[in-house]
């Protein structure tokens, strides 16, 4: 059985799907499955930020396949863990959980690092954050993907 996480932001064209793309490219297909999703319902069937696709391809990413869907309520049975990238993200998850086991399932993306930023900001209306975005985004995916490596290889 695969480890499912999911990745959300608010868009899924911007953060989520960059998420997506670098957890993705950290772990292997045949063990994990990833997948990102938008709390707003904006931008359904659209492909990525085009932002979000050049920075993603400057580091040999192609995130460019993806396409934008809504998180629904389904998605807590079907992934094991659910990243959000700020406390926005967080809460509007959470309101969608019938239980507490749901609720223990949804994580903020930078608390699995040491990083003093406790969220991913929104770099929708800046141009220019897309690239710490990335950075932000590419050192909690090198911890998490550590952390599940050792995980996997102990079961
Ligand atoms: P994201 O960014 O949550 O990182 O995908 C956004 C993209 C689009 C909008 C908001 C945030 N929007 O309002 O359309």
């Amino acid at each position: 059985m695969k480890t499912r996480i999911l990745m959300v932001c608010l868009g899924n064209i911007c953060r989520s799907p960059l998420a997506e793309g670098i957890l993705h490219s950290k772990l292997n297909s045949k063990d994990f499955y990833i997948d990102s999703a938008g709390t707003g319902g904006y931008h359904i069937g659209s492909a990525p930020d085009s932002r979000s696709v050049a920075v993603a391809n400057k580091y040999t990413i192609d995130i460019s396949q993806q396409r934008c869907r809504k998180f629904t309520p389904q998605d807590f049975e079907d992934f094991d863990i659910i990243y959000v990238m700020d406390y926005s993200n967080y809460q509007n998850v959470v309101k969608l959980a019938d239980n507490q086991a749901q609720k223990n399932k949804v994580k903020l993306l930078l608390s699995e690092t040491s990083l003093k930023e406790k969220e991913v900001p929104d770099p929708y209306y800046d141009d220019n954050g897309f690239e710490y975005v990335f950075e932000l985004i590419d050192n909690a995916c090198n911890v998490i993907a550590q952390k599940l490596t050792v995980a996997d290889h102990g079961k």
